[in-house]
């Protein structure tokens, strides 16, 4: 019997609906079971229902453990900013790398996973002003974000035999970058067989621009985070086609949530015209196939999804012709063929 996986789905609106035939169609063509618990998070129910719509969320979320969250209008409150404070989700694990095919100023291959700390840092404060013409705020850095985003990144290597880049400002924020590199160098400790090294985080940037090929797995504090995020989201020429992993962890370390969801928003201009790239939504639903340990048809997920995109088979955004649903018929395809394919070199 095949096996089955709850996953709780977090409707959304504009182009959310057709996303959701899409994925519901994919899963369709997988050799495993995805049973969708949905809950309805458009922006017309969350006016009507209010708090318990969240309730009603976190209690799915602490059953089936993953999500899939399609975009959301954020108006009266940011959907994202509450799932981050009801579920604690403190740590983001972006995937950013060049797509063949999808133009980019950028000449060299790139092919990271940003793991940031998604609290913390300059964010938490937005400052004041002291005296006449002057302003502070605090940097706060905590162990235990630290500790879970080292634990993931990590054990992301050790997994995926990759090897691991902890960034800061370590020389010159001494108590604030030098307690985040205490704290990676523990964890460090306790995966001896996964390569690590530390960098300053500035000259980082201008490495992985130069010789993006030594990068693999890249740990760094939010802010650090959000700027590195969009510098390679740059060079990748994909802003609106990523996916994220969001996570919350147990007293372990462990992770205990996980939400994926795709960079872009609504795209209400395109809404309900068969014409929304289904592609980000394809690869947070991969990352979560490897979340849940299905990393083989994760893979084939990707895979058949960029070498597509590499073939040209592409929706109008990417100057393609393909409208959703014939893009998604031509994926689910691809992937039933690469996962009935015993001779794939995926396996
Ligand atoms: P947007 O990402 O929705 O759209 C920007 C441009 O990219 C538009 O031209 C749109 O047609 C295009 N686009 C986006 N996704 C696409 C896709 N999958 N296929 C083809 N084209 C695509 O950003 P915008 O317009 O700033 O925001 C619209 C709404 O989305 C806002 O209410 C915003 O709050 C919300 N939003 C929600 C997010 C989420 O739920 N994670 C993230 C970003 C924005």
């Amino acid at each position: 019997m095949r096996p089955t996986y709850a996953v709780t789905e977090l409707l959304g609106d504009g182009i959310g609906p057709e996303l959701q035939r899409s994925v519901h169609t994919l899963a369709e063509s997988l050799p495993i079971g995805i049973e969708f618990h949905p809950i309805d998070l458009t922006l017309e129910n969350r006016r009507a229902r209010g708090k318990p719509i969240y309730d009603e969320l976190v209690a799915s979320i602490e059953s089936t453990r993953v999500a899939l969250k399609y975009p959301t209008v954020t108006a009266d409150e940011s959907p994202n900013a509450v799932l981050r404070r009801r579920l604690d989700l403190s740590v983001i694990h972006r995937p950013v790398y060049t797509i063949p095919g999808v133009p980019t100023n950028f000449r060299r291959e790139l092919d990271l996973d940003i793991v940031r700390i998604a609290t913390g840092g300059t964010y938490d404060d937005p400052g004041r002003i002291i005296g006449d013409g002057g302003a502070v705020s605090l940097r706060i850095v905590e162990r235990k974000p630290v500790r879970e985003a080292a634990r993931y990144a990590f054990t992301l290597a050790r997994k995926t035999q990759k090897n691991v880049t902890s960034a800061s400002k370590y020389t010159i924020q001494k108590a604030t970058d030098g307690l985040f590199q205490q704290v990676v160098e523990e964890v460090a400790a306790q995966f001896p067989e996964v390569p690590h090294h530390a960098e300053l985080f500035d000259a980082l940037l201008a490495k992985v621009i130069m010789a993006p090929e030594k990068f693999q797995i890249i740990l760094v504090l939010n802010e650090y985070g959000d700027f590195l995020s969009d510098m390679a989201c740059g060079l990748a020429g994909s802003l609106g086609i990523g996916a994220s992993a969001n996570l919350s962890f147990d007293s372990n370390a462990v992770v205990r949530f996980a939400l994926f969801d795709a960079a872009h928003g609504t795209a209400p201009d395109i809404a309900g015209k068969n014409l929304a790239n289904p592609t980000a939504i394809f690869l947070a639903l991969s990352l979560l196939l490897y979340q849940i340990g299905e990393t083989g048809i994760g893979q084939a997920v990707k895979i058949a999804t960029l070498d597509l995109l590499r073939k040209g088979v592409r929706t109008p955004d990417l100057g393609g012709k393909e409208s959703t649903d014939s893009f998604t018929a031509a994926v689910a395809a691809e992937v039933a063929e690469r996962l009935a394919d015993a001779a794939s070199p995926l396996y």
